[in-house]
């Protein structure tokens, strides 16, 4: 396997000073590993994960588990990693890709992502092989948060989304807090992470364009009956803009809280560049925010 140098040369570059804020990977220049972004006291390092197993759970996903111990295994929900991805005969993809933890588990320093094999980097990632290594920045962003006195919690989630989401159900266990699951993909096939939701006690309920159970009015209808059961307490979303806007319109007119993982080509990852600003709204304003730094994940309200 080889890497790009011009990927590599990113990940040695200063960020530009920026907010801290929860969730930031601030860390002492003593836990640096080598290959540290930002070393120095700002970003976390460049851990080089050791692959275990890189399966297919579908014709278009693959599931990535990589021994990457340190920092990197204390990643939280909703926080990425951005990858340097294998050059291959075929794709050099230049820049690193962010992906989402799909677990991460301090105890056996185990990372795990859930990726759909789409362009470059993705394919360069579906040719790893046990024993490869895979080096991964991070972990980077600001991930989910509870809010105070939730009890029970709505997830729903579409396509990549759901990978973006799976250790929301883990952080919610942890605080005693229910967790509902709607997951939802164009059929049977390609839904995935049943068994990942259920695994921590989430109700799961799945919802596909197959079956006609998937449209925006009939994901509405759900959600109201589960406010109506005193199930949702705050909504979380990922991986479709028009689920989003659902969920949106719905908190404020419930007045649910809720916050959403966006997703947005980026180029450094950290904070630098810039390539990722979007555009957010904090009351009357639109304000400009980068969603590697200040995100990925964002209150629902602030959606533009
Ligand atoms: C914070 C974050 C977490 C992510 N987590 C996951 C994950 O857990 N699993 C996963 O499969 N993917 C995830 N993604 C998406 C993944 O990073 C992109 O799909 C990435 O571009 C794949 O690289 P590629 O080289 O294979 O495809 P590319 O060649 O980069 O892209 C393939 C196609 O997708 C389009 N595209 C790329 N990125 C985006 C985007 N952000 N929004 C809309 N269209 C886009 C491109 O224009 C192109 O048409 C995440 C993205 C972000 C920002
Ligand atoms: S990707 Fe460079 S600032 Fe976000």
């Amino acid at each position: 396997m080889q890497t790009s140098s011009m990927q590599g040369d990113l990940a040695d570059g200063q960020p530009a000073a920026g907010p801290t804020a929860v969730g930031h990977p601030v860390q002492d220049a003593s836990s640096c590993a080598g290959g540290a972004a930002g070393c120095g006291g700002v970003l976390a390092p460049d851990t080089a994960g050791r692959v275990i197993s890189n399966d297919w759970i579908n014709r278009d996903y693959k599931h990535l588990v990589l021994q990457a111990d340190g920092r990197a295994a204390q990643a939280v929900a909703g926080q990425f990693f951005h990858l340097l991805c294998p050059v291959t005969a075929d794709d050099s993809p230049f820049f690193r890709r962010p992906m989402s933890t799909y677990r991460a588990d301090p105890a056996t320093g185990r990372v795990e992502f859930l990726y759909k094999v789409t362009g470059a980097g993705t394919r360069g990632l579906a040719t790893l092989v046990p024993n490869d290594t895979l080096p991964m920045l991070g972990p980077l962003g600001v991930g989910f948060s509870l809010p105070p006195g939730a009890r029970n919690i709505v997830v729903l989630g579409r396509g990549v989304g759901l990978a973006t989401l799976a250790p929301l159900s883990d952080l919610a266990a942890a605080a005693g807090v229910g967790v509902t699951a709607i997951l939802s993909a164009r059929d049977a096939e390609n839904l995935m992470s049943q068994t990942r939701f259920s695994g921590t006690g989430a109700t799961v309920i799945e919802v596909t364009d197959e079956a006609l159970t998937s449209s925006v009015d009939k994901v509405e209808a759900l959600l109201r009956e589960l406010h109506k059961a005193g199930k949702a307490d705050a909504f979380y979303t990922c991986g479709s803009q028009r689920l989003t806007a659902l969920m949106q319109r719905l908190g404020n007119e419930l007045g649910v809280p809720g916050e959403v993982a966006m997703e947005q080509q980026m180029a450094c990852g950290i904070g630098m560049c810039y390539c990722c600003v979007r555009a957010f709204r904090e009351g009357d304003h639109l304000v400009s925010k980068r969603v590697c730094w200040d995100g990925p994940v964002f209150p629902l309200a602030e959606v533009t």
